[in-house]
């Protein structure tokens, strides 16, 4: 992962408990770390492009499939999750609503490119077998 992106995440995805969902699959064909790093990424460009704040898309990005079921509209399971090991009530909000239109209507710009960069990266999933 990228020298810029990585520290701001690496607490997150060297915790423990994150550790072991690494190999769990998600959204169908990828496993959870790469699904999860390949969001990361998309949603630091797309929060650049658009001026909404990197750190605090990323780390929703980081903890946005926290809970592993169930798989359909998680997103209100996720936030709880996520809200153990972040106190930043803008991550917690973007994590809630990535799933949207299943879920609520994102309320933040940094919200709306963690929704976007998600359901870029399950596309780009499909093609990981
Ligand atoms: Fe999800
Ligand atoms: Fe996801």
């Amino acid at each position: 992962m990228n020298q810029k992106i990585y520290p701001l995440v690496a607490d997150i995805l060297e915790n423990s408990e994150i550790k072991n969902k690494y190999n769990n699959k998600k959204h169908i064909f990828s496993k959870w770390i790469k699904h999860t790093e390949r969001t990361i990424a998309v949603s630091y460009y797309l929060a650049k492009l658009i001026g909404a704040n990197t750190c605090t898309t990323i780390r929703a990005a980081a903890l946005h499939d926290i809970a592993d079921e169930p798989q359909f509209n998680h997103s209100k399971k996720c936030a709880i999750e996520a809200s153990k090991l972040e106190n930043n009530s803008k991550v917690i909000k973007a994590v809630e609503t990535h799933m949207f239109p299943l879920s609520k209507l994102p309320e933040s710009k940094e919200a709306w490119v963690l929704a976007i960069a998600d359901k870029v990266i399950n596309f780009v999933d499909l093609f990981d077998f």
